[in-house]
């Protein structure tokens, strides 16, 4: 059996079990499938997403959201609205909401995330509140914790700070962003990482890396996702990286699910997300990631007339529809899936209780 290898970080099952077709990715799959029952049994916990604005500072070269895209109609969710999504994540009973947005660190822009957040905390103390709205400092997310967040979701976007340095301006670095998630785990937040599989340059080397760099710096949480092309970016806009994301994004979503089941293999008891960015390739893309890996799924409660605008990636799926839809579409292919739905509870990252 390749768990024992796989846990020693054998490069060569690694490498196989990355690269895993037909039998040898089932058994994989049923490795990690197993593995996750033995921790979550099939449960599955909700937690509702607000994209609250999309107007960022940054230019990373991959994201459709980012600073130089000026065909994009930029928002900021206003306060009633967000107390409106509040009331559908309560009436949904989904235990949690994470509050998302592009990255800002203009004083306007964190008093105003502060004080939804202490909103949120006193106006639904049972709320499990989430943030994810880009590298910040420590005062200030020392704030946000006081304030009501558990937990904070920083994608490092990959651990090869050479590659990173690829995909984003001179003046990003990866060392901050790594900084941050240090000073995230200093301040006890139950945090979340991950990166994108399949970016322009990336290698397997550098995804048996990742594997690595998330064990090794012990984090509770993965939002894992497959790079998505979108025209409006740099990348987007090279003919060359087109091409090959065209002929490569099926085979590089089947290493994507790999790189999933392997990283359950290795951490039992975090929690994994499924990506909306899944369901782009499969319209059951994230429903495939929770039978195999993922224990956590994010309805988007973004206002309806604001998902269009939030694209990070072409073909986001569902912009058209509101949190209700949302909510019964995923519900019934949770449910078909033989997968059970969690209702009113948190879902906290076992692995956070467990280190600290
Ligand atoms: N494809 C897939 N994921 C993307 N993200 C940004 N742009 C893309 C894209 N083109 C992801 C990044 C970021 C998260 C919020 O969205 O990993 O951290």
């Amino acid at each position: 059996m390749f768990k024992k290898k796989l846990q020693k970080f054998d490069h060569k099952t690694l490498i196989k079990c990355l690269q895993a077709e037909d039998e040898l990715q089932q058994e994989l799959f049923q490795l990690a499938r197993q593995i996750k029952e033995e921790v979550f049994g099939k449960k599955i916990w909700f937690r509702g997403i607000i994209e609250f604005s999309n107007i960022c500072q940054n230019n990373c070269f991959y994201c459709g959201i980012r600073k130089g895209n000026k065909k994009l109609e930029r928002f900021k969710v206003s306060k009633e609205e967000i107390l409106d999504c509040l009331k559908f994540i309560d009436k949904a009973n989904y235990g949690s909401v994470v509050y998302q947005s592009g990255e800002l660190i203009s004083e306007i822009f964190k008093k105003y995330l502060l004080e939804i957040v202490k909103t949120t905390h006193k106006k639904y103390p049972q709320l499990g509140i989430t943030v994810s709205c880009g590298e910040q400092d420590f005062n200030f997310l020392k704030k946000l914790k006081q304030a009501g967040a558990i937990r904070y979701l920083l994608r490092i976007e990959t651990s090869n700070p050479e590659l990173y340095a690829n995909l984003h301006p001179e003046k990003m670095s990866w060392e901050k962003r790594f900084g941050c998630l240090k000073s995230l785990q200093k301040l006890d937040y139950q945090v979340g990482t991950g990166v994108m599989v399949g970016l322009p340059g990336q290698t397997i080397e550098d995804l048996i890396r990742d594997l690595k760099f998330f064990v090794d710096n012990k984090f509770d949480m993965f939002g894992i996702g497959p790079y998505v092309i979108h025209k409006d970016t740099p990348l987007g806009k090279d003919a060359k990286i087109q091409n090959w994301w065209q002929e490569n994004k099926e085979k590089n979503f089947n290493i994507f699910l790999n790189f999933l089941a392997i990283l359950r293999i290795l951490l039992p008891n975090v929690n994994i997300a499924a990506a909306t960015a899944c369901d782009v390739f499969d319209s059951s893309g994230r429903i495939k990631v929770l039978q195999v890996a993922g224990n956590v799924i994010m309805p988007s409660v973004t206002p309806k007339d604001c998902r269009d605008k939030y694209l990070l990636y072409q073909n986001k799926p569902n912009i058209d529809e509101g949190a209700d839809k949302s909510f019964k579409c995923i519900l019934n292919k949770i449910k078909k899936a033989g997968l059970e739905p969690v209702f009113g509870e948190q879902g906290n990252s076992p692995f956070y209780y467990k280190h600290n």
